[in-house]
């Protein structure tokens, strides 16, 4: 495949993250899906004979080429939900509502028919890599790997742990909530060694899905599995240990949800007497691979400089943080720590699967962490450089999320190529003024303004799998 075209990105590493614009790129991608080069002035550089041997994709100013988004955080069984019940407290939505509606995924023909909506809608949305959450099921897990599969998302997909039954009220909720069913024991959460068993099933299930796919992508897979214990709260000291076991056995991702919310902080402190990241360290579940924490809403500074120091990832979720942490998530403090800092959508504790709207609310939250709530209401402006801008929004959308995973980020030589075509011509909230505006313009035009009618074609592992 060769790509011509003008390349909008953001590159650079998390304390050096910058613009870069090539009005004439000439990408040229193997047939594994790596990017072998990339030139500027594709015109002196690509001549007739080598076009006829490759599928070449011109794309013409003011279209352009941006990296495709990384999700780094959401959970597919709350696509139902989302744009409802987020007015409650994150314990009062996860035990009456959120984890007793994932117990409906035993149903693989529900689970299939909500899988379906959500890839589609990702992968409209530009998201050409999914870190999801699924169930607790690991056939529903399994479903939607397939799915991703099929429509060529590269997805990281994690069966989800969780071994307490405190963090669900099932049965209180099954009154008053129709959609959840009343049911006894409680199926909302599983036993440790079902879960622990389940994990393993799910992480083999996975390999074999993938002996089956054609390319030859064993170090790469597209869909792959991620040791997934939901959080603290929700899970026994026992099953952290074996997961962590199994984490080191493998060798493989792990996500986790830590520092969301008040409560969220408190309980660890209280039950096991130390906060997140000591408790994931200690039980093993950093993975080598690469390894994703959600929210980090109230690390300390200690802490975000032993995030940098471990190259444990932080997945920033700032419209599901404005309803549910209890705080903002200083990302530009983290970013000049060094930490991975990527961006989730969080489906459903916000109502957003779009990676763009996830980048407009980490760049004005951040604003009001750097101003405070105003000087009358004693509200205390952020001491630190607080600000995001949309560069480095759309770097974290980007570069950051894939260093999260332990990849390489944005359109590079050695990167797989997981790229989008931008249209800002047909009909949607981009006004396009070509007297005025410059490349610059028109980028950040896209980063407040662009949803999915800009996105015209989304490319993964070099093969255009949307176009519209
Ligand atoms: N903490 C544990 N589970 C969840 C979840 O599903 N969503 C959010 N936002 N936080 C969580
Ligand atoms: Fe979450």
């Amino acid at each position: 495949l060769i790509v011509l075209g003008p390349l909008i990105q953001c590159v650079g590493g998390p304390r050096d993250r910058r613009l870069e614009i090539v009005p004439d790129a000439c990408i040229h991608v193997g047939n594994d899906g790596v990017i072998e080069s990339i030139e500027a002035g594709h015109h002196t550089h690509t001549d007739s004979e080598q076009q006829q041997q490759h599928t070449v994709v011109t794309v013409q100013w003011p279209q352009f080429i941006v990296p495709g988004f990384v999700d780094l955080h959401l959970h597919a069984p709350q696509l139902p939900q989302a744009g409802t019940r987020m007015h409650v407290p994150l314990e009062t939505w996860l035990r009456e509502t959120t984890i007793p509606r994932e117990a409906r995924f035993s149903d693989l023909e529900w689970a299939q028919k909500v899988w379906q909506k959500l890839v589609r809608k990702t992968l409209s949305n530009g998201t050409s890599t999914a870190v999801y959450f699924a169930s607790k099921h690991a056939q529903s897990a399994l479903l939607l790997a397939e799915e991703c599969l099929q429509r060529g998302q590269r997805a990281f997909v994690g069966k989800v742990c969780m071994d307490n039954k405190d963090m669900c009220l099932c049965q209180a909720t099954a009154q008053k909530d129709s959609s959840v069913s009343l049911s006894e024991p409680c199926v909302c959460t599983e036993s440790t060694q079902e879960s622990v068993e389940e994990t393993r099933h799910f992480i083999q299930e996975m390999a074999s899905l993938n002996n089956t796919q054609t390319i030859n992508n064993n170090d790469d897979p597209l869909v792959q599995a991620v040791i997934t214990p939901r959080f603290v709260p929700s899970c026994s000291p026992e099953l952290l240990t074996k997961l962590g076991q199994l984490t080191q056995e493998y060798k493989i991702h792990v996500q986790s949800h830590a520092w969301e919310s008040d409560w969220q902080v408190l309980y660890g402190e209280e039950t096991r007497n130390a906060r997140d990241l000591d408790i994931f360290l200690s039980h093993n579940l950093v993975s080598p691979k690469g390894t994703v924490l959600a929210h980090a809403v109230h690390a300390n500074d200690s802490e975000i400089t032993r995030l940098a120091e471990t190259g444990v990832g932080v997945a920033h979720c700032p419209l599901s943080n404005a309803f549910f942490a209890n705080g903002i998530m200083p990302a530009r403090l983290m970013l000049d720590a060094g930490v991975a800092v990527g961006l989730g959508t969080d489906i459903g504790g916000a109502w957003s699967a779009s990676i763009l709207d996830s980048c407009r609310q980490a760049i004005t939250s951040s604003r009001i962490l750097r101003d405070g709530v105003g000087k009358l209401r004693g509200g205390k402006p952020c001491e630190h450089v607080a600000e995001i801008n949309h560069i480095d929004a759309f770097w974290m959308a980007t570069v950051g999320g894939a260093l999260a995973l332990g990849r390489k980020g944005g359109i590079q030589v050695g990167a797989k190529f997981d790229a989008l075509v931008i249209d800002v011509e047909n009909e949607s909230n981009i006004d396009y003024f070509h007297e005025l505006d410059t490349p610059e313009d028109l980028f950040q035009k896209f980063v407040a303004l662009g949803d999915d009618r800009n996105i015209r074609q989304v490319f993964v592992d070099g093969k255009c799998v949307l176009a519209k």
